[in-house]
């Protein structure tokens, strides 16, 4: 097995992912979202680049069966039933329903790597799982930070260099991993004992602050919560 990670969201070659298992991250807060709402019950989850294509993405569904969520600058969407903070995709709102989601950055790196062969949403919240799928799945792994705004975000790679890390102590078999891989695992191994000091230290971490929101970065460096692992295929994001 071949581990590489992608520093920067920009859009990879599509032909090396086609036979690679892609892990999209965004710890703060899309992928954390996407787990918990699966976990939560709800449906699937349809991804979308603009705020103006969920409104239009909702009209297509009977009234009732879908929740708008997401967030523009990490600030709520006005008119829409949910915002980013994974604590709001509780039973009780999501259960049953298709979500449709939009943000800045972690619903857009979907699309870019689209022709992976399979691709999950890992986050602290599944990171178990993840590794334990990606054993089994026996291919190629290409890590996707969504990054921030285009540029590199610590907690997304701190993220991925934990899947590393788990991956290379799990498989009994012969791994390889780029310069990019170990770089991301010994960042990870700087903050394993204090995942949330990685959030205080981030751009991304330090906004949600800022705005208020920072009980998510408490939250969202829970590991281990849940089993559901979302994956993307065809548009749409499913267990
Ligand atoms: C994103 O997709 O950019 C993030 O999840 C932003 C956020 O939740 O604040």
């Amino acid at each position: 097995m071949h581990i590489d990670i992608q520093f920067v969201p920009s859009p990879p070659n599509p032909n090396l992912l086609s036979n690679r298992v892609v892990v999209v991250i965004d710890v703060l807060r899309a992928t954390s979202v996407m787990a918990h709402a699966m976990s939560q019950g709800a449906l699937e989850i349809i991804p979308v680049a603009t705020v103006e294509e969920a409104f239009q993405m909702a009209k297509v569904f009977p009234q009732g069966s879908t929740i708008l969520g997401g967030e523009r600058g990490s600030k709520n969407i006005p008119g829409f039933d949910l915002g980013n903070s994974p604590t709001e995709y509780v039973a009780e709102r999501v259960r049953g329903k298709k979500l449709i989601l939009t943000t800045t950055n972690g619903t857009k790196a979907f699309q870019l790597v689209s022709s992976g062969r399979e691709i999950l949403a890992g986050s602290f919240f599944n990171i178990g799982a993840t590794a334990q799928k990606c054993l089994e799945l026996n291919k190629d792994l290409f890590i996707f930070p969504s990054g921030d705004e285009g540029d590199f975000s610590l907690e997304d790679t701190v993220c991925g260099g934990m899947l590393i890390d788990l991956i290379t102590k799990k498989r009994e078999k012969p791994i390889s991993l780029t310069d990019a891989s170990r770089c991301a695992q010994i960042l990870y191994q700087r903050f394993e004992d204090n995942l949330l000091e990685a959030f205080h230290l981030s751009r991304h971490g330090k906004e949600l602050i800022n705005r208020g929101f920072g009980d998510d970065l408490v939250y969202c460096a829970q590991i281990d919560i849940t089993d559901m692992i979302p994956q993307f295929r065809g548009g749409i994001i499913k267990t």
